[in-house]
């Protein structure tokens, strides 16, 4: 496995849509790779997520992650998810605004508002079809990473930007508790 470059904003290959893959070539050498280095990468940066337009690969592929914390008991982890070719199929209309990063943006973060609850299908890395209800925090990473196959970064979903905050301000006035 191999940690990959991750590419940061004004990198055209961020505002590009993603291509779907083939599901003749989901479980190809080629793509198996791609995830195992695109997981490793995720969690040697310590993202929640990652998109493969983020390390230069312009495919419909995500993965998401996010270890419980053990001193944020009531933020509960999200299980390693990988989708591809995901479609969200139903958001909630119910919206919730809370803070975000992306690792193609690093050292800013901003509340970005979101559906609470999305429907997401695709499949997973042996080319089975997946369906998942999910919600609350692993729905909007899901949003946040299925927005980047589109050429959507964060920045683009927020009503205004009176909350966007550089990393180390955000740690010293708003990252409580
Ligand atoms: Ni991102």
């Amino acid at each position: 496995m191999s940690i990959l470059k991750v590419a940061r904003l004004g990198h055209p290959v961020l505002r590009a849509l993603a291509e779907a893959i083939p599901l003749e070539e989901i479980e190809s050498a080629v793509v198996q790779k791609l995830i195992d280095d695109m997981v490793e990468t995720m969690r040697e940066y310590e993202g929640v997520g990652l998109a493969a337009p983020q390390v230069h690969e312009s495919k419909q592929i995500i993965v998401v992650e996010m270890q419980a914390h053990p001193r944020h008991l009531n933020i509960t982890g999200i299980p390693l998810t990988i989708l591809i070719n995901p479609t969200i199929t139903s958001l909630s209309l119910e919206i919730e605004e809370d803070w975000e990063g992306c690792l193609s943006i690093n050292d800013l973060r901003g509340k970005v508002p979101r559906s609470r609850r999305v429907s997401v299908k695709g499949y997973d890395r042996k080319g089975k079809e997946v369906k998942l209800d999910i919600e609350n925090f692993f729905a909007r990473v899901v949003q946040h990473e299925v927005d980047h196959l589109l050429g959507k970064i964060f920045l683009d979903r927020m009503s205004d930007f009176s909350t966007l905050t550089h990393l180390s301000e955000y740690n010293r006035y708003w990252n409580v508790g």
